[in-house]
């Protein structure tokens, strides 16, 4: 392995030299099975990992079935409203006691041998009873086990399987004030439209990590996509500005979570209009500016309206605010392989015709047949591919814009943030 760690632990994986401004990963960490034990306990099974958005289960009763972090889980309220998140396994021998994808219910019964319990998780009955000592639920064995800790910010739920993490607050860091920026978009909440997109990619579920706000591919990766901006009548209303600039930024939000924003080339339903959309659209998204501008002021206003900004929260939650909002997850399957989760996000009281343009531009950029993810995807897989070559040519290199104080949106100052916390779980680097 080349180079010498300087000013860092002496890590297999990370190697940052702040003398020479390089800092390399190994390709190694993309594809070995050891790795990938190491993160599931010391990142998957101790990270807060997004599990849902509160309006996936708007009402008394309603909820979901959702693989979370190499476990099946139920998120869902409870008859009196509270939400929970339930490992969906039964107490007697183990079948999934919820199997519809979602659903709304008083409770669950277990198909297996009919145990019951209330959607608050508590034993209710089952058909045996008199084979049973009558204080056998004493200590609670034949209630579903909840999650070890379930929390919120702004609608945006999480779980974490270790019971001494810190809490969800400090553990967003900075994170939680750009969740903010997209919470604010409208004054009666954002709400989770449709289903959700699933689909798998065979490459290493960091490397679709890195894409998610990585600027410096735009250009060429997705080409095509602005020869058709291009080629389109009124569909952009500037180049794509993601480098120096005084608004285009890369920025390390704290606790391995990064950022990229930047000024929006195209529409944005929340709020930059543009020619292709309309003289009947213009009213409607410069008044949203201007009542963005009127509750929190002319700099936060404008930034919601019109920058971009593509978020990752360490380890597997992606917020991107551009075209549209896609939130999305992704967990390893294999080193090799990740399954995706993807929804979309929206202002609860959308004009129709925003809300149409919006899915439009979800399905158009972002959706897996779209202009963005099947070119993304080619480029992942292609990586996965090449590592194979590792031992002979064993680093990649995430140095750009090291040398900087103020690093841009097409720098990679963000993705070298989650490699030093991703590194630190590892229990490779030095601890702070
Ligand atoms: S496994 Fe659920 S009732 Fe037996
Ligand atoms: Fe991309």
């Amino acid at each position: 392995m080349a180079g010498q760690a300087v000013g860092r632990g002496a890590s297999p994986w990370v190697r940052e030299d702040g003398a020479q401004h390089t800092f390399r990963v190994a390709r190694d960490a993309f594809t070995q099975d050891s790795i990938l034990s190491l993160e599931r306990e010391n990142i998957f099974d101790r990270c807060w990992i997004y599990v849902g958005h509160e309006s996936e289960i708007p009402e008394r009763n309603d909820y979901l079935t959702r693989q979370v972090a190499g476990r099946e889980l139920i998120f869902n309220r409870d008859r009196g409203g509270a939400v929970h998140a339930f490992l969906n396994i039964c107490p007697h021998r183990g079948a999934m006691v919820a199997r519809e994808k979602k659903g709304n219910a008083l409770g669950f019964q277990c198909f297996y041998h009919g145990w019951a319990f209330n959607n608050n998780g508590r034993f209710a009955t089952q058909i045996a009873e008199g084979n049973y000592p009558p204080d056998f639920n004493a200590q609670g064995c034949a209630n579903l086990t909840e999650v070890p800790r379930l929390e919120s910010h702004r609608g945006f739920w999480f779980v974490n399987f270790d019971r001494n993490a810190c809490g969800l607050i400090e553990y967003l860091a900075d994170a939680a004030a750009i969740i903010d920026l997209v919470a604010d978009q409208s004054e009666v909440g954002m709400e989770i439209v449709g289903g959700t997109q699933e689909y798998g990619v065979q490459a290493n579920w960091k490397l679709l990590l890195e894409n998610s706000f990585d600027g410096y591919h735009a250009i060429t990766t997705h080409a095509t996509y602005f020869d058709y901006l291009a080629n389109t009548a009124g569909s952009m209303t500037q180049p794509l500005l993601l480098g120096d600039n005084n608004r285009s930024r890369g920025v390390d939000l704290g606790n391995g979570h990064g950022m990229v924003e930047y000024p929006a080339p195209w529409g944005r339903p929340v709020a930059q209009w543009i020619k292709a959309w309309g003289e009947d659209a213009k009213a409607e998204v410069e008044a949203k500016e201007r009542r963005l501008v009127e509750l929190f002021g002319p700099e936060r206003g404008h930034r919601m309206a019109r920058l971009n900004r593509n978020m990752v929260i360490f380890p597997n939650l992606v917020i991107n605010d551009i075209m549209a909002i896609t939130v999305r997850t992704f967990y390893p399957t294999t080193p090799g392989q990740l399954a995706v989760n993807a929804w979309t996000l929206a202002p609860k009281n959308e004009a129709a015709e925003m809300r149409r343009w919006r899915l439009y531009n979800f399905l158009e950029f972002l959706g897996p047949g779209g202009f963005a993810t099947p070119d993304d995807v080619e480029a992942l897989e292609s990586c996965q591919r090449a590592y194979c070559n590792s031992r002979e040519a064993g680093w990649n290199d995430i140095s750009k814009g090291m040398m900087k104080s103020s690093p841009a949106a097409d720098d990679e100052a963000q993705m070298r943030s989650f490699w030093r916390e991703w590194d630190r779980r590892l229990g490779a680097g030095v601890a702070p």
